[in-house]
Parts: structure tokens; sequence; C-alpha cells
């Protein structure tokens, strides 16, 4: 139990070392385009109960499966006429899809719902994994319950390391924070769960327009329920988080920068002002996508390094910048 995992590179052989070990039941942790996932077969009750048990999770929280396309998730699902657009347009790609499901998939999986969140992931390495399979991959990302979701190897293997057999080391993931999370129940009625790096905007224009609400628990005005287990206090580091307002610096930024314990980090290279050892940014340019590509590692990084305190600048909020916001506030929450 407490030997520590094997990292794998992703050969051929390899692969196939990573499709057994799932098919007898275990669990390993694989790249996606978004974040590292911990994957298990979601048909199999013990296996899902696997992946609760690694991350720590709750239950009530419910699981996301990966297909290797969207011909393999029918017979799991009720299809749906904006399930099939928004296929067609993002997939394989950053989004999930929260649609019925049929009684193949396990209670377990989702947390008792009758509901199911389905994605079909653009990673080569994740999907010549789902290709080997004739069984789809429930996949959580792949860090402990509440902390920042991992974007390298790395990250998974100093966290879930003794508590899993392997990981498949597919590189740094391309995006960095999580995936869209649209719930197509009823396609008349879209909302958006969790906002990542497909647009609110992008999926209205997909679906001909149509107006998509926004049932993040990030909208101060929306009483409405947010994706079960998108809890206020999510991906939070050892360290505290205090927000700023984008394009503004903290007060007392001359005091933070020269105390041990205190980090500033901007979304640009600041162009002026006082930096020091202790000012970081998460892009040379202020570019959104570069922002969330860096965020969970570089805070990863500031607790590896012992800070006890983080000042971030929020981003613009648009577009992905809604996304990189969410996971702040969530961060900062007490
Ligand atoms: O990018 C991603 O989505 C990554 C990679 C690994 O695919 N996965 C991921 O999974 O972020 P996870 O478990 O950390 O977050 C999935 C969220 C859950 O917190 C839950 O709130 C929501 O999806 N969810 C799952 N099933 C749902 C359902 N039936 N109804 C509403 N929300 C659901
Ligand atoms: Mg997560």
């Amino acid at each position: 139990m407490s030997k520590h995992c094997t990292i794998y590179e992703p050969t051929e052989e390899n692969l196939d070392i990573c499709a057994q070990l799932l098919r007898d039941g275990d669990v390993v942790s694989v790249p996606t385009e978004t974040v590292y996932g911990l994957a298990g077969n979601p048909l199999r009750e013990e296996s899902a109960r696997r992946i609760f048990n690694v991350k720590g999770r709750p239950l009530l929280d419910p699981l996301i499966v990966h297909f290797p396309e969207v011909a393999a998730a029918k017979q799991h699902i009720e299809l749906n006429a904006a399930v099939e657009i928004l296929a067609e347009k993002c997939w394989p790609g950053p989004l999930t899809m929260v649609v019925n499901k049929k009684k193949s998939i396990p209670d377990i999986v989702t947390a008792g719902l009758p509901s199911v969140a389905i994605r079909v992931p653009r990673h080569p390495v994740f999907r010549s994994l789902l290709r080997r399979l004739d069984f789809p991959l429930a996949a959580p990302s792949a860090n402990p319950f509440g902390y920042v979701s991992p974007t390298l190897a790395s990250h998974v293997a100093s966290t879930l390391g003794k508590r899993i057999p392997a990981i498949l080391d597919g590189g740094p993931c391309e995006l960095g924070i999580e995936s869209t999370i649209i719930d197509l129940r009823d396609p008349d009625r879209p909302a958006i769960f969790r906002h990542g790096p497909i647009s609110q905007c992008a999926l209205s224009e997909a679906l001909g327009g149509i107006d998509i609400d926004d049932h993040t628990a990030g909208k101060a005005d929306n009483k409405a329920q947010a994706a079960p287990g998108l809890l206020t206090k999510h991906y939070s580091p050892t360290a505290n988080v205090h927000l700023f307002e984008h394009n503004t610096c903290p007060t007392r930024l001359s005091e933070i920068t020269h105390h041990t314990n205190e980090a500033v980090v901007f979304n640009r290279k600041p162009a002026f002002g006082p930096t020091s050892s202790h000012t970081f940014w998460l892009s040379e340019d202020g570019k959104a996508e570069t922002v969330a590509h860096n965020l969970f590692e570089l805070i990863q990084r500031l607790d590896q390094l012992n800070f006890k305190e983080l000042y971030i600048e929020l981003a613009e909020n648009k577009g992905i910048g809604k996304a990189i916001n969410d996971r702040l506030h969530r961060a900062a929450a007490k």
C-alpha cells in the first residue's frame, strides 16, 4: 500500500500495462488536455469506489465518464439533439455534458442521480488507452479531495503516488483547467454547471443562439443548484489565497514583496514597479489561455516553496477568464 507508483512513458507497451491494470479493476492516473484524471472502470462498482477512496472524495460528488467517441456513449445515455450538435462541434475536447443515464451506469458513479456527466477527451494518450478497453473510464481530477488539480504527472506522484499503482505521463496538460460542464438533460433549457475552456458564449452560438443559464455557484444572483460537489471551497493550496482586481496591484505591494512568507502573482509580467523573488507572473503577455495553462502549476510550486500567503490577480472576467476566476474564488474561500 505504501509502495510508490510507477510513472509510465506512453509507449505502446506501457499503454498495454495500464489497460490491463484497468481491466483488473485497478485505478490509473491519466493525462487529459485539461488536467490529470484518476481513471477506473465505472461499470464495476468496486473500481468506482476505489476512485472515491483514493481521492478521499465524498460519495455524493458524482464522477465524469469518458468515452473514446460519442457512438460508444449511446448505449449508456439518452441522446438528444443538443447533445448531438455539441458532440459534433466540441468533441473530442474539454466539454462535459450532463445527460439522462440508462441503467447500465451504476448509482455509485452518479451519486444516485438519474443523470450522468460524459466527455470525449482529445488527449492522444488518453484516447489510445480508451481505445484499448471495452468499457469507458470514470475519471475525476487526480488530486486529493479539495486540493489544486494536477497538470503534471509529478503533481499526481507527490499527492496520490502512494495510493495508486500507475501514472501515465502525457506531459504538461495543454489547457490547465477542468472542462466546461453543460447541463443538457432538457435540451431546450441548457445551463452551465462549471465554467471552463469552452465559453458560455461559444456554446450558445453552437446551439443556434439559445440562452444558456449560468448555474455555477460563483454567480452571485443565482440561487439555482450548481453541479453537486462543486463546493465553494475547492482547488485550495496549503497557503492562504487573497485576490486582487484585474489590472491593479495589491495595496501593501512593497511590504508583501519583502515578507519571506508572502508571494504576489500577476496575470502578466509587470512592466514596471517593484519585483522581487516574491513576485511571480502567469504569462509574459497576459493572454488568458496562458494564464489558465500555468495557474495550477504555479500555485502548487508556491506551496512547495513554502509560501504561506498568496496574493493573486483575478483575470478579466470574460471567456476563459471566468473559468480562471471561478477557480481563484474557490481557492480563496475559507
Ligand atoms: O476536465 C475535466 O473535466 C477533468 C478531466 C479528468 O476530465 N475531470 C474533472 O472531474 O474535473 P471532477 O470529478 O474533478 O469534476 C467533475 C464535476 C463534479 O464535481 C460534479 O460536480 C460534476 O462534475 N458532475 C458529475 N456528474 C454530474 C451530474 N450527473 N450532474 C451534475 N454535475 C455532475
Ligand atoms: Mg476536481
